[in-house]
């Protein structure tokens, strides 16, 4: 497993801890996403904004090792990208990466006191990776429908459709 010496993005695992250690990090980034654009916001309506930080909080730590070529996190990533792909849980519009990106770089630049163009431009390359595979995953076409798995599919509902007989 990478660790701060060997990852490739150490320096923006680091930049990272220190907007963290600002507790409203998280939820600024949100503040500042939904109103980068109106179609974000219905997207959230139903939102438990507890949860979601949350989870954002470790996904954009997972978002870092992926863009160094960390393997650890490929079922992370790939669980992230599925939500968001079309047919997921909450399908994201390509259009909308490009402001999340702009909206995290904001809040990163304003919060950690050592961000400079340098270490933003770092910032901007990692997370053009992760976006980059979550759209990847949302272009591939769906697992085709094997024979093998429509056939087992059809055994299945047969014999469920036995026991309600
Ligand atoms: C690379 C960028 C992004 C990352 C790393 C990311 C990360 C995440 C994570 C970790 C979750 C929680 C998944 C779960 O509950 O299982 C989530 C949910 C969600 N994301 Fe993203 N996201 C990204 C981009 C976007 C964009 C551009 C939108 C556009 C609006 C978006 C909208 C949502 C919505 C609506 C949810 C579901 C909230 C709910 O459960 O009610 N995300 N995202």
């Amino acid at each position: 497993m990478s660790n701060a010496a060997t990852d490739p993005y150490a320096d923006l695992h680091q930049s990272y801890g220190r907007c963290l250690r600002d507790k409203d990090f998280i939820g600024r980034f949100y503040d500042v996403f939904l109103a980068s654009n109106p179609d974000v916001p219905p997207m959230f309506a139903r939102t438990d904004f507890s949860k979601q930080r949350m989870a954002l909080r470790r996904g954009i730590t997972m978002a870092i090792f992926h863009a160094g070529g960390s393997r650890v996190v490929d079922r992370g990533i790939d669980e992230m990208a599925g939500v968001h792909a079309r047919g997921g849980r909450c399908p994201v519009p390509a259009a909308l990466y490009r402001d999340w990106v702009a909206s995290l770089l904001k809040v990163v630049e304003e919060t950690d006191p050592e961000a400079d163009a340098a270490l933003m431009a770092r910032w901007r390359e990692a997370l053009g990776v992760v976006v980059d595979t979550f759209q990847a995953r949302d272009a591939a076409p769906a697992a085709p429908d094997t024979a093998e798995r429509s056939g087992a599919r059809g055994l299945f509902s047969r014999v469920m459709q036995g026991l309600k007989a």
